[in-house]
Formats: structure tokens, sequence, C-alpha cells
């Protein structure tokens, strides 16, 4: 509830201080918009005059191409929203000002060019439409925005190949371009089906940007969390969430992690030991146990299932709502 309120506050600000930019154009928008007008040189100023945007139209008679792509793509729908001005439609949004280019296509100095652009001046061009929706709400913490990685690494305005997002391919191939680690993590005999297609890595992360405390590490690893604050994992193992009346405290404390590999491993369920009984004395110290005479006896006794052994007898090991032991 909070993200969201503060998502509504940003998106109001906007609106209100566009409003007065309505008003400069309908202004100066009669005394202005001649091509001839707007291609005399010397009028580069911080933020360019509306004459000096000439209009998607005029583009496509020399950029067919990247007109028709632009023209089939959500961005299209600037052109229907005039509230910013013509510096926030149309091709010149993202490319700005055209008017003496398309005067003299040799002008190129007041266009913004992506290829030359650095990360951080691409991101922060994307940005100044996208800041204010909730999906970019913390894209300060993003690691990937940190990492010099931009929006057109990930997206083409003009060459997505995937059918949504404007995606420069679809996920999981996208995110292993860059990640081969976790792509052989999903290759794992016991995974989360990422490659399969039946989950994808954007339902744990939030590629850009994650809010919340520093110290936490599902901020540091990007992991989405829900409305109230709670790990992802639970959209889908609700089972899990409880509330219990005895909770194992280390599924609240340390989290799923502390126990399983999200991506994928070698062991079933995805456990970090394949001997649950290691994977137990991380945190128990066998000595320390009430039953460790009878632990012996059962080790001993049931030597096929020795590796189970714990979760034998405890076998509601995330929470029970009958036994401080979970037993069941
Ligand atoms: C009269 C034809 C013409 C018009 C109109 C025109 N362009 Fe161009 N544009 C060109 C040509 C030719 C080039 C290549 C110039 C060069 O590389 O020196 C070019 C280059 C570009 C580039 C750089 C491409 C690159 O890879 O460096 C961008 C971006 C661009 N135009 C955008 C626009 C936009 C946006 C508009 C409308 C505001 C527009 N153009 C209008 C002819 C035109
Ligand atoms: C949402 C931002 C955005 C809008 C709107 C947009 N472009 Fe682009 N344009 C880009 C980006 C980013 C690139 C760099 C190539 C890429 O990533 O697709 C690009 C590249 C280009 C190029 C260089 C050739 C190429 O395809 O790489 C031209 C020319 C161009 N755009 C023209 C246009 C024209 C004409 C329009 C309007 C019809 C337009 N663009 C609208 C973002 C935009
Ligand atoms: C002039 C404002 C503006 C700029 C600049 C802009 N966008 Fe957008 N973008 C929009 C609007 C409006 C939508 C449609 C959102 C909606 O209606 O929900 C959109 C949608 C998108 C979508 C969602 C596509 C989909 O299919 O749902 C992506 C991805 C996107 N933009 C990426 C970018 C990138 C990358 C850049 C920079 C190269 C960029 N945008 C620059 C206004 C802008
Ligand atoms: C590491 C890759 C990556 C980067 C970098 C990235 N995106 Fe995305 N973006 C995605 C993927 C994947 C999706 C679709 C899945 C989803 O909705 O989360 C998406 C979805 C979107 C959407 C539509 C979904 C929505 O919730 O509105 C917009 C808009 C968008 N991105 C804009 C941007 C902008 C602007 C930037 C740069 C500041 C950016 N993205 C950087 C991968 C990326
Ligand atoms: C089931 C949820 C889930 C899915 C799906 C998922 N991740 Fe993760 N990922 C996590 C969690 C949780 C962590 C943090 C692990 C930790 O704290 O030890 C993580 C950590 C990471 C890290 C940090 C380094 C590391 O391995 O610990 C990267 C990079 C990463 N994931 C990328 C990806 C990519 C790429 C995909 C898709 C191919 C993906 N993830 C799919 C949950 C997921
Ligand atoms: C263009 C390269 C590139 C692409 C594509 C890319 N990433 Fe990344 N990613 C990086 C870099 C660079 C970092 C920061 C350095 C690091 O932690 O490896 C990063 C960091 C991350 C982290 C945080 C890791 C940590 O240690 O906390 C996660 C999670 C992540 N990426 C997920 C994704 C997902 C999901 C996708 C696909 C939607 C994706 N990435 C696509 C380059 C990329
Ligand atoms: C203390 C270690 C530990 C923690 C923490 C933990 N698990 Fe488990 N989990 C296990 C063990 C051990 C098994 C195997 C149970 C068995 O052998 O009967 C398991 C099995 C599972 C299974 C498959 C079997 C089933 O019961 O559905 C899922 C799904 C699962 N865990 C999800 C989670 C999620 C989600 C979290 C975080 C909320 C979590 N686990 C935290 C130890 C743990
Ligand atoms: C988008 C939904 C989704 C999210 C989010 C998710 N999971 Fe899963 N998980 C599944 C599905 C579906 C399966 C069933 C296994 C399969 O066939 O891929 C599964 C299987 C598992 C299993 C193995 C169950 C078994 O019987 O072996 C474990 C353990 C597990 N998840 C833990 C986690 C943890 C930990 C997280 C958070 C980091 C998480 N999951 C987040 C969907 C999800
Ligand atoms: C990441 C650390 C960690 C791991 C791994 C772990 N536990 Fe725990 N466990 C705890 C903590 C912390 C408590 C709470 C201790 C307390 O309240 O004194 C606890 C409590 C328990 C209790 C209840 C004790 C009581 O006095 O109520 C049982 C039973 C238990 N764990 C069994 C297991 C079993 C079986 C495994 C292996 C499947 C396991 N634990 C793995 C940390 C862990
Ligand atoms: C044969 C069944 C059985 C097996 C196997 C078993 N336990 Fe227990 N466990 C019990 C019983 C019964 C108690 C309750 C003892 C009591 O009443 O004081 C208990 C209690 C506990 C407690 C609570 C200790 C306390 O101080 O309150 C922990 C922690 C624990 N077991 C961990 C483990 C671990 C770790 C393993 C595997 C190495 C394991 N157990 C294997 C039956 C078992």
């Amino acid at each position: 509830m909070r993200r969201l309120n503060i998502g509504t506050i940003i998106f109001l600000f906007v609106v209100i201080s566009l409003v007065p930019l309505t008003f400069v154009r309908s202004a100066a928008g009669a005394a202005g918009d001649t091509p001839s007008a707007a291609a005399q040189p010397g009028q580069a100023a911080a933020s360019p005059a509306d004459s000096e945007y000439v209009g998607a139209e005029r583009c496509k008679t020399c950029h067919q191409e990247n007109y028709d792509s632009w023209s089939k793509s959500v961005h299209f729908r600037t052109t229907l929203d005039t509230r910013g001005g013509p510096s926030k439609q149309g091709c010149e949004a993202c490319h700005g000002a055209g008017a003496s280019h398309a005067a003299d296509p040799s002008d190129k100095s007041k266009l913004f060019l992506f290829k030359k652009a650095s990360a951080g001046e691409v991101n922060a061009r994307c940005l100044t439409c996208h800041a204010s929706g909730p999906t970019h709400l913390n894209s300060p913490n993003s690691f990937h925005r940190q990492n010099d990685v931009s929006c057109i690494d990930c997206h083409s305005p003009h060459h997505a190949t995937a059918k949504e997002f404007l995606l420069v391919k679809e996920q999981p191939a996208l995110c292993y371009s860059c990640h081969l680690q976790q792509k052989s993590q999903f290759n794992m005999p016991e995974h989360h089906r990422v490659n399969e297609g039946l989950i994808q890595c954007t339902d744990c992360h939030n590629q850009h940007g994650t809010g919340g405390v520093w110290e936490s590490d599902h901020l540091v690893r990007q992991v989405r969390t829900s409305d109230s604050g709670d790990v992802v994992c639970f959209k889908c193992h609700a089972d899990k969430q409880g509330p219990f009346v005895f909770q194992h405290a280390s599924v609240r404390v340390e989290g799923c992690a502390s126990c399983h590999i999200p991506h994928g491993g070698a062991n079933p369920h995805m456990l970090k030991y394949s001997n649950v009984n290691l994977l137990c004395l991380q945190c128990h110290t066998s000595a320390a146990l009430p039953h460790g005479p009878v632990m012996d006896k059962v080790m001993d006794a049931q030597q096929s299932t020795q590796q189970q052994a714990c979760t034998l007898c405890h076998t509601q090991i995330h929470g029970s709502n009958f036994s401080n032991y979970f037993f069941r």
C-alpha cells in the first residue's frame, strides 16, 4: 500500500507540473509550427522550443522502417497524449528535437543518438517518462542500472523480437545472455522449471530494482517481495506461509534460501545438502539434542533411510499447528 501511495503522489505531481506546459504549447503553437521557422539556425537552447519539433509524419518520409516499427508499438500512444507538448510525443520524445535534422539530414547535432550515448544517458532518457510509474519506483536501487546495464540492453523500441514488452529476446534467453552461471543452475536435475517456460526469472526478481532495506538480502539479490514485505516464495507456495502455531524459526528469520537453492541443484527438493541430517545439523548441534542416543539408534537401524532421518519424525518441517516439534 505504502509504495502505491508514493507512486500515486509522483504521478499526480507529474500531471500537475505538465498543466502549464499545455498552455505554453497552445500559445506558442500557431506562431512556430512551420518548418521554415523551425529550421532557423542559432535556436539551440537547453530545452528546445516547440517550433523545433516536426512530428513523426515528417520523419516517416525518410525513415519508413523505423516509423513502421514504432507505429505498431505502444509508444505510438504518445501521439494521442498532448499534455506534455511535442517534446513528449512521437519520435522526438526519444530522439530529441528534429527540425534542423529534417531540414538537413547531415545535421544530427540536436538528435539524441542512442548508439553513442552512455548507459546512464540512455536510462535517464527513457526514465523521463517511465520514472513515474510503479515499475521503476525503485530503479535507483537497480543493480543493472548501477552496473551500466541500460534499458536498451533488454528493450528495443524498433527491433524487439519478443511478443511482449519490446524485449530484445524472450526470457530466459535474455537473462542468460549475461547470467551464464544461472543457466547451469536451471539445468540441474532439481530445478524451478524456468527453461520449460512454467515460471520466469522475473516472477522472483525485479530486474528494474527492488525496494526495502539495504541490509536485506532480498534487496541485494533483487528478489521481489509482496506489498506486505513477504518473500516472493509465498506467492506460489502459500502453504509454507502459515501462520503456524509453531513456526520453524529458520523459515522466518533466515528465509527459504537457508535450506533450499532457489534456482536448482542436484538434491531432492532443491535442498542445499543431499543428506538432510547435515542440513539440520548446520544449526542444531547434535550433542545438544535431547535425543542424541535415540538418533544413534535410528541412524544404525535405518541405514537405507538414514539421509532423511530427521524429517522422518519431524515431518512438518516448515511449521505445524499441532506440534512444537513439527511431528504433524
Ligand atoms: C529528409 C530526410 C530525413 C528526415 C525528414 C529525417 N531524417 Fe533522420 N536521417 C536521415 C538521413 C539521410 C540520416 C543519415 C545521416 C547520416 O548518417 O549522416 C538520418 C539519420 C538519423 C538518425 C541517426 C541514425 C544513426 O544510426 O546514427 C536518427 C536517430 C534519425 N535520423 C532520426 C530522425 C527523426 C527522429 C526524424 C524526425 C524528427 C528524422 N530523422 C527526419 C534523413 C532524414
Ligand atoms: C521509445 C523511444 C524511441 C522512439 C519513440 C523512437 N525511437 Fe528511434 N531509436 C530508439 C532507440 C533506443 C534506438 C537504437 C536502436 C534500438 O535499440 O532499437 C533507435 C534508433 C533509431 C534509428 C537508427 C537506426 C536503427 O534502427 O537503429 C533511427 C533512424 C530512428 N530510431 C528513427 C526513429 C523514428 C523515425 C521514430 C518515430 C517514427 C523513432 N525512431 C521513434 C528509440 C526510439
Ligand atoms: C514520451 C514518453 C516516453 C519515453 C521517452 C519512453 N517511453 Fe516507453 N512508454 C511510454 C508510454 C506512454 C507507454 C505505454 C504505457 C501504457 O500505456 O501503459 C510506454 C511503454 C513502454 C514499454 C512497455 C511495452 C509493452 O508492450 O507493454 C516498454 C518496455 C518501454 N516503454 C520502454 C521504453 C524505453 C526502453 C525507452 C527509452 C528508449 C522508453 N520506453 C521511452 C512512454 C515513453
Ligand atoms: C535486465 C533487463 C532489463 C532492463 C535493464 C530493463 N528492463 Fe524493462 N523489462 C524487462 C523485462 C524482462 C520485462 C517484462 C517482464 C516484467 O514485466 O517484469 C520488462 C518490462 C518493462 C516495462 C513494462 C512492464 C510494466 O510493468 O510496465 C516497461 C515500461 C519497462 N520494462 C521499461 C524499462 C525502462 C524504462 C528501463 C530502463 C530504465 C528498463 N525497462 C530496463 C527487462 C529489463
Ligand atoms: C523461484 C524464484 C527464482 C527464480 C525463478 C529465479 N531466481 Fe534468481 N534468485 C532467487 C533467490 C531467492 C536468490 C537469492 C539467493 C540467495 O540469497 O542465496 C536469487 C539469486 C540470483 C542472482 C544472484 C547470484 C546468485 O546466484 O545467488 C542472480 C544473478 C539471479 N538470481 C538471476 C536469475 C536469473 C537470470 C533467473 C532466470 C533464468 C532467475 N534468477 C530465476 C530466486 C529466483
Ligand atoms: C546486458 C547484460 C545483462 C542482462 C541482459 C541481464 N543482466 Fe542481470 N545483471 C547484469 C549485471 C552486470 C549485474 C550486476 C553485477 C552482478 O551482480 O553480476 C546484474 C545483476 C543482476 C541481479 C542481482 C545480482 C546480485 O548479485 O544481487 C539479478 C537478480 C539479475 N541481474 C537478474 C537478471 C534477470 C532476471 C535478467 C533478465 C530479465 C537479467 N538479469 C538480464 C547484467 C545483465
Ligand atoms: C529448515 C530448513 C528449511 C527451510 C528454512 C525451508 N525448507 Fe522447504 N523443505 C525443507 C526440507 C528438509 C524439505 C524436504 C521435506 C521432506 O523431506 O519431507 C523441504 C521441502 C520443501 C518443498 C517440497 C515439499 C513440500 O512440502 O511441498 C517445498 C515446496 C518447500 N520446501 C518450500 C519452501 C519454502 C517456500 C520455504 C520458505 C518459506 C522453505 N521451504 C523453507 C527444509 C526447509
Ligand atoms: C511463480 C511461482 C513460484 C515461485 C515464486 C516460487 N516457486 Fe517454488 N515451485 C513452483 C512450482 C510450480 C514448483 C513445482 C515444481 C516444478 O514442477 O517445477 C515449485 C517447486 C519448488 C520446490 C521443490 C518441490 C519438490 O517437491 O521438490 C521447492 C523446494 C521450491 N519450489 C522452493 C521455492 C522457493 C524457496 C521459492 C522462493 C525463492 C520459490 N519456490 C518460489 C513455483 C514457484
Ligand atoms: C538455518 C538454521 C536452521 C536449520 C538449517 C534448521 N533449523 Fe531447526 N530451528 C532453528 C531455530 C533458530 C529454531 C528455534 C530454536 C529455539 O527456539 O530455541 C529451530 C527449532 C527447531 C525445532 C523445535 C525446537 C523447539 O525447542 O521447539 C525442531 C524440532 C527443529 N528445529 C528441527 C529441525 C530439523 C529437523 C532441521 C532439518 C530439516 C532443522 N531444524 C534445520 C534453526 C534451524
Ligand atoms: C525417531 C524420531 C526422531 C528423529 C529421527 C529425529 N528426532 Fe528430533 N526429536 C524427536 C523427539 C521425540 C523429540 C522430542 C524430545 C523431547 O520430548 O524432549 C525431538 C526433539 C528435537 C528437537 C528439539 C530439541 C529441544 O531442545 O527442544 C530438535 C531441535 C530436534 N529434535 C532436531 C532433530 C534433528 C536435527 C534430527 C536429525 C539429525 C532429528 N531431530 C531426528 C524425535 C526424532
